[in-house]
């Protein structure tokens, strides 16, 4: 994949993530043109599911005015791999609350944003190496996806997620497919599962809620792929 920059690999093992030039801590933003594809929701459950992996102290921001992020993290009450810092800025400040996470001592910070185009998040763009791009496991979400990693090309690594929240997931693997065709890594998918809105309300993450769920395994593995997307390139 010709625009895609992999992160160094540090040690032999598990490889540290802190291989970003922005003083050893990496930003991770979700990104989508459609709303409701899962940015919040995926920003929260790879959060924790970080942390609790041992990539923390992980940071949570939330640059959309809407503050679901926000809101979820303030109805959390603690936890294994609960972020150890978090913040609702305005896009224009982003820079500095990137900055702000990375003096604090975090590793990974997850930024959320508003959906729409590319240039509208242009200051998440470029203060990050890995954007996240969920879409919808359907053609439409899936050309939304590759006009928006065309639109970022060059600028940072683009991973795709297909999200199977509207069906029962037998498209998710054509759409998979569809989105390795250059423009970013195909990282994964996660399926349906009635837990996610649940979970979300109650301040908490699928694998919080029921550990042993197929939904919880979805997380897990997502995450595994895409740190190692981070490490190894
Ligand atoms: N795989 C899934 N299965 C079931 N529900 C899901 C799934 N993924 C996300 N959801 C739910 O779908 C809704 C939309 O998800 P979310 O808010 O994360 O999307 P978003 O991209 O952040 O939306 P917006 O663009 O409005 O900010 C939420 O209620 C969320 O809990
Ligand atoms: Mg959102």
């Amino acid at each position: 994949m010709s625009n895609v920059v992999p992160f160094e690999r540090r040690a032999a093992g598990r490889p540290d993530l802190a291989g970003s030039p922005r003083r050893g801590m990496l930003a991770i933003v979700l990104a989508s043109a459609m709303t409701g594809t899962g940015k919040t929701m995926l920003a929260a459950h790879l959060a924790v599911e970080a942390g609790r992996g041992g990539d923390a102290p992980v940071g949570i921001l939330d640059t959309d005015p809407k503050g679901s992020l926000a809101e979820w993290f303030r109805r959390r009450h603690g936890g294994i791999g609960q972020p150890a810092h978090a913040a609702h800025v305005d896009m224009a400040d982003l820079a500095e609350a990137v900055t702000a996470m990375a003096a604090r001592g975090c590793r990974l910070c997850f930024i959320d944003t508003p959906s729409g185009p590319a240039e509208a998040i242009a200051p998440a763009i470029e203060a990050v190496g890995l954007v996240i791009v969920p879409s919808d496991a359907d053609p439409g979400g899936t050309a939304d996806a590759v006009a928006l990693a065309r639109s970022i090309a060059g600028r940072a690594t683009v991973a795709f997620v297909t999200n199977g929240r509207s069906h029962s997931g037998e498209k998710t693997g054509n759409a998979l497919a569809a989105l390795g065709a250059g423009l970013g890594w195909p990282a994964g998918m996660v399926r349906h599962a009635d837990l996610y809105p649940l979970a979300m309300t109650a301040g908490r993450t699928v694998g919080e809620c029921q550990p042993e769920g197929y939904a919880a395994a979805d997380i897990a593995e997502l995450w595994a792929t895409i740190r190692g997307i981070l490490v190894a390139g």
